[in-house]
């Protein structure tokens, strides 16, 4: 079977980039990543896509006249890359609902926490504020609505005593590393279907047990 050809957008250092490229290097992997896009010249993901051996581009939003000239070059370079799935790994521009509806249910994006809960930026600062005791990352279709969209995969991570931001960001990066893969090969073989607000799962199958956090070894 062809394999599903994804363009990567990042603004940054891209280790979800980079999860998605190791991915796609195991063979029956079923998806390949085709071209990176950086809306940021100095993005570190650039390097990880040429030591790659990816084409790897920069559409810089700043040399354009506006946002809606900026997306279009975007839309034709993700065209030119034969692109069936756009997958967004900290790209920081906010996409118009012209660009959204242009990709619709191939565009999708990965969050730092459990959406619905903690849109937006600064979210691991604001999960240990509220006091969670869970948290996690959440791999979506994009909507108009910043980080809301049918969710595809979600992973959930303890947030223990202690913590601070930098070690609730590691733990739930390292959830982000595993899940965006998993997203895209779910969608690559097929298996995500797309209702109304959310996704169904083909052949899913019941996980493991409740994560608890504080952990309770020997039951409540
Ligand atoms: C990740 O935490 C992702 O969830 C968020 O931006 C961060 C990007 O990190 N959207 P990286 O560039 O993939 O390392």
């Amino acid at each position: 079977m062809a394999r599903l050809r994804l363009a990567v957008l990042i603004s940054g250092r891209g280790t979800n980039l980079q999860s998605l490229i190791d991915a796609c290097a195991e063979d029956d992997y079923p998806a390949e990543v085709g071209v990176v896009i950086s809306n940021n010249p100095d993005a570190q993901g650039l390097e990880r896509a040429a030591r790659s051996g990816i084409p790897a581009r920069t559409v810089d939003h700043r040399s354009f006249r506006d946002r809606e000239a900026f997306e279009r070059a975007l839309d034709s370079a993700l065209d030119e890359a034969e692109t069936g799935l756009v997958c967004l790994a900290g790209f920081m521009r906010l996409l118009t609902p012209w660009f959204v509806e242009r990709w619709r249910d191939r565009l999708i994006n990965i969050h730092p926490s459990l959406l619905p809960a903690f849109p937006g930026l600064d979210t691991h600062a604001r999960v240990l504020a509220a006091g969670a005791r869970i948290s996690g990352c959440t791999v979506h279709f994009v909507r108009d609505e910043m980080d809301r969209g049918p969710i595809v995969v979600q992973a959930a991570v303890p947030v223990v005593e202690g913590d601070d931001e930098a070690r609730v960001a590691a733990r739930v990066l390292a959830a982000e590393h595993r899940s965006y893969p998993l997203a895209v090969r779910l969608i690559a073989e097929g298996r995500v279907r797309v209702a109304g607000d959310r996704c169904v799962i083909e052949g899913e199958e019941e996980p493991g047990a409740a994560l608890f956090s504080p952990s309770s070894p020997s039951g409540p």
